[in-house]
């Protein structure tokens, strides 16, 4: 790869980030000190694992599954709810961007009040597509996605909203999330899907269907990544199947400012210094002049 950015702080969505690739919500997100150590991996900062107005213990098992291409998951959204609190107090003023759902707007904005103050930001998981009254089932009807963001944006924090790309068009949804007053968006959560045990004759989810993420979304994250840029106004950060520096290079020319890994992670957990170690040079171009550079 011969395209190479040069290094520095970046601010994206209203989060100084140490660079330009972040920890996705779900993958080490689950304690502060997994967090942390993600941080000092290389992580320009951290998405936790998504907290939600009640604690909840997640689907049946089995709730991952290996598939080609990547991983197949319907966790449910486990998550220790407010008792999470004490897991990111620690790592106030690192930028550590707390994801949130909930089933309406005041279950939104009473999750991010728990964390106000402690959060670098907040980034609102309205994507989930195997969470019944939760996720996909808000982040598919645009009027929820605005009502919602709207609800969180007016705390005060950097408020990020995580789409779903499955719906006919991710756009509506992102002018949504802008209306709403969204400091940034977040381009894709996992794409619904299944497989079936051909042994056992039965889906091979405990919960029967779930999302797909890793390299084989890579290039409907960067479609729908590219649609936002064309519609909305506000910063995108692109997310699925991030695996290298390459992929980081093409997902800003389709028009992230950011990035965020997740999947890759799982096969390498020193991944962020990988990728950083070949996305940065002292002679590389500023990041503002690749980012939707594809668009042109
Ligand atoms: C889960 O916990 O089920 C995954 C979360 C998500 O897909 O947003």
């Amino acid at each position: 790869m011969t395209l190479k950015i040069a290094p520095g702080m970046v601010t994206v969505g209203g989060v100084t980030l140490s660079n330009h690739c972040i920890l996705a919500a779900g993958v080490l997100g689950t304690t502060g000190s997994s967090l942390a150590r993600a941080l000092a991996n290389g992580a320009g900062g951290v998405v936790t694992k998504s907290i939600g107005p009640f604690p909840c213990e997640g689907h049946p098992g089995p709730c991952v599954v290996e598939v080609e291409g990547g991983l197949l998951n319907a966790m449910g959204l486990p998550n220790p709810s407010r008792e999470f609190v004490s897991e990111v107090e620690p790592l106030a003023g690192k930028p550590v961007i707390v994801s949130i759902y909930g089933g309406d707007p005041g279950e939104f904005r009473m999750v991010a009040s728990w964390f106000e103050g402690i959060a670098a930001g907040f980034e609102l998981n309205l994507s989930c597509p195997h969470a019944a009254g939760y996720g996909a089932a808000l982040g598919t009807n645009p009027l929820l996605v605005e009502e919602c963001t709207r609800a969180v944006s007016g705390l005060g924090s950097p408020t990020w909203v995580k789409l779903t790309p499955n719906v006919t068009d991710i756009a509506i949804c992102g002018k949504a999330a802008e209306r709403g007053g969204a400091s940034a968006i977040v381009a894709i959560n996992t794409v619904k899907a299944m497989r079936i045990s051909t042994a056992l004759k039965r889906p091979v989810l405990g919960n029967r269907y779930g999302g797909l993420s890793g390299k084989a979304v890579f290039p409907i994250a960067i479609r729908c990544v590219y649609e936002l840029y064309e519609a909305c106004s506000i910063p995108i950060i692109g997310c699925g199947g991030i695996s290298g520096a390459e992929d980081v290079i093409e997902m800003m020319m389709a028009g992230a400012s950011a990035v965020q890994v997740g999947t890759a992670v799982k096969d390498d957990p020193a991944i962020f210094q990988s990728i950083v170690s070949h996305l940065y040079s002292s002679e590389g171009v500023q990041a503002e002049t690749i980012v939707g550079c594809a668009h042109e």
